[in-house]
């Protein structure tokens, strides 16, 4: 998107010239899902789509908020002095949101308002982090407009308290990570239960990661994701009968085996494997791409797929027909759903040269199967959020 356009936007929402424009990612994940709030391994990137902010700063306590996302919605406009949560506010509770929690945690002042217009190119409701794509792009915004000097990491925790206490989604720490952290070319390799990462190069020889957009939206996806995350936490405390961990994430697979019949419940047995299997996987990976061995690397993330589909049962029929129409193309290296899941997106990481045959191919069946389409999109990994002009 280019820059004069979104500032002639901007000029025609609020009848004024804009002072910044901003970028915010969003993000992949290789693999590592449904790890971070167990205390787990992640491995994501940040993505050259996602959100775009312009902004110039008021005389006024007044803060005027416009989507191009969301035209219906209009411009939304509130008074610096009441943050609280408020439906009434709609998508605009994201950036309020971030307002209140660095407020609540940092004791910051916001001492005059501001206008902000949205554009994001993100598909909404994919799973490619739109929400903490504008937490962060907010974050971002508001560092710099009132000289906050806060780190980047202060806005990531910022990005999940907004989501957890202020929306009420108990996500991890991944997304608001990737998007404030991405590095060009590079996969975040992040521990969650220490907070350690180091970058990896997402070198991938003559592969490409293929997004696979399933356009399907999330269905109840935030309850049964805040479901998945109390079954983890139900099936912690059974083991913690007997021995002393933090998180399902300290657990090696050989651990878990041995205490795992304290668990005593089928499901909750499922969701506790899928953790701690999951985690290890990750590792794995982490180390397969060191030692360029793609083989297992795809591997690795076609069976985080199987896991995702029967341990976690967080997939659905539409993403399990892209990622496994993926599996059986030449060239397809390993495919699975990614995200929070119920809907969103899949990826594939896929020869180069045969890209256009196998994205053919999978969109026709898909087309076929549900009688709407898929998109596709080549992931290109790019910088984390920051300003663009
Ligand atoms: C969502 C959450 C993340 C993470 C993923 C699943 O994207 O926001 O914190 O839990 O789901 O891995």
């Amino acid at each position: 998107m280019d820059i004069e356009t979104l500032e002639k936007e901007f000029t025609s929402i609020f009848k004024i010239n804009s002072s910044e424009v901003y970028f915010s990612p969003g993000r992949i994940n290789v693999i590592g899902e449904h790890t971070d709030y167990n205390g787990g391994h992640v491995f994501p990137c940040a993505i050259s789509l996602g959100t775009y902010g312009v902004v110039s700063p008021r005389d006024d306590k007044m803060v005027g908020l416009y989507s191009a996302n969301f035209p219906d919605a209009g411009v939304i406009s509130f008074d610096l002095n009441s943050l609280e949560y408020d439906s009434q506010y709609g998508w605009g509770n994201y950036v309020r949101g971030m307002m209140y929690e660095l407020k609540k945690h940092h004791d910051v002042e916001f001492d005059h308002g501001f206008n902000l217009y949205i554009h994001g190119n993100l598909p909404d409701g994919a799973g490619l982090s739109s929400s903490a794509s504008l937490e962060i792009l907010t974050g971002t915004i508001l560092n710099d407009m009132f000289n906050l000097q806060l780190e980047k990491i202060d806005l990531v925790y910022a990005g999940q308290q907004t989501e957890n206490d202020y929306i009420g989604l108990n996500s991890g720490i991944m997304d608001q990570f990737a998007i404030a952290m991405g590095k060009k070319d590079q996969a975040i390799f992040l521990d969650t239960n220490t907070m350690e990462y180091e970058y990896y190069p997402l070198d991938l020889g003559n592969n490409v990661v293929l997004i696979m957009n399933s356009n399907k939206a999330h269905e109840l996806a935030n309850s049964k994701y805040n479901e998945r995350r109390a079954q983890c936490e139900e099936a912690l405390k059974r083991i913690q009968s007997k021995l002393a961990i933090k998180s399902l994430g300290e657990l090696t697979k050989e651990q878990f085996d041995l205490v795992s019949y304290l668990i005593n419940d089928d499901v909750l047995l499922k969701r506790a494997r899928h953790a701690v299997f999951e985690n290890q996987r990750t590792v794995d990976a982490k180390n397969a791409l060191k030692d360029r061995d793609l083989v297992k690397l795809g591997h690795l993330i076609s069976a985080s797929h199987i896991s995702l589909e029967y341990d976690y049962e967080v997939s659905v029929d539409e993403l399990d027909t892209l990622a496994s129409t993926a599996w059986n193309q030449d060239g397809v290296l390993g495919a699975r759903i990614i995200g929070g899941g119920f809907g969103g997106c899949a990826i594939a990481i896929v020869d180069k040269d045969r890209v256009n045959d196998v994205r053919d191919i999978i969109a026709k069946k898909y087309v076929d199967k549900f009688g709407y389409k898929a998109d596709f999109y080549i992931a290109k990994i790019s910088e984390g959020a920051g300003k663009i002009s």
